[in-house]
């Protein structure tokens, strides 16, 4: 069976005591506990919970990631965390070029590319996301804005050989936070063309996309017949524990 990844990305959505309450809650479910044996739950926090959540989450199969990194190794950076202390407080996975980060951060595709360097350096699994505006979706450009933001990821994975699972999650932005969701047609061919795009790369048969923008238990059905889907990026379902459980359920 084919293993399906649920990401959770609380954004700055849960203060500390919230996300407590979340982990306790998911912890005391037998039901999700059954469930997740099949499936892998990751839980993004900001970063002062990971170290928490890191000692507290006991679910088989459930692992704890962090919302972006620095793209510098050390130094005076105020304000950034280094992929360094990630690792060492047992961070599985990593996002990076969430389209809030580029958008408030101005981020560029070089540093994107960077991050993912050391992610990879770090054994961190990077989330990379990319998509487009819907402005950009309606002149036509969709295929050609994949294209570029994957660019510079690829220089650096065409050096990779390990066997660490590497995400590409697509999130159009006009989805994520606003209910809508791209056709189903429309998806199936972005996740063929990002197929198409990284099988030359050595790491072709450990790449994992995902789908993130709008995920709800109402609309998680949609994604089943998308074949060369693994799993869903979910930000504002993901932060109530009974809606997360239902998208983990139903699909
Ligand atoms: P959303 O966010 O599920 O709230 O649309 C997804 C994301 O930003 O990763």
């Amino acid at each position: 069976m084919i293993q399906k990844y649920y990401f959770a990305n609380w954004k700055m959505f849960q203060p500390l005591q919230s996300s407590i309450d979340f982990i306790d809650q998911m912890s005391e479910d037998i039901a999700f506990s059954a469930l997740s044996l099949h499936k892998v739950i990751g839980i993004a926090p900001s970063y002062e919970q990971i170290y928490y959540l890191q000692k507290n989450l006991k679910i088989t199969n459930c692992i704890v990631g962090a919302q972006d990194c620095s793209e510098h190794l050390f130094g005076a950076y105020t304000g950034q965390v280094g992929v360094q202390s990630l690792a060492e407080m047992g961070v599985s996975f990593c996002i990076i070029g969430h389209s809030e980060v580029r958008h408030y951060l101005g981020q560029q595709d070089l540093s994107i590319a960077l991050k993912c360097k050391l992610l990879l350096a770090a054994n961190i699994s990077p989330i990379i996301c990319i998509g487009e505006s819907l402005q950009q979706k309606k002149d036509g450009y969709t295929f050609q804005i994949l294209y570029d933001q994957l660019q510079q990821i690829f220089d650096i994975l065409q050096n990779y050989y390990e066997d660490l699972p590497v995400f590409i999650a697509y999130e159009p932005i006009y989805a994520i936070g606003t209910g809508v969701i791209p056709e189903q047609d429309e998806l199936i061919q972005i996740f063929s063309f990002l197929q198409s795009l990284v099988k030359e790369l050595p790491v072709a048969k450990n790449i994992k996309f995902l789908y993130g923008g709008s995920i709800s238990h109402k609309n998680i059905a949609c994604f089943a017949e998308i074949t060369d889907l693994s799993g869903f990026l979910i930000g504002k379902s993901s932060i109530d524990f009974q809606e997360f459980k239902k998208i983990v359920e139903l699909s």
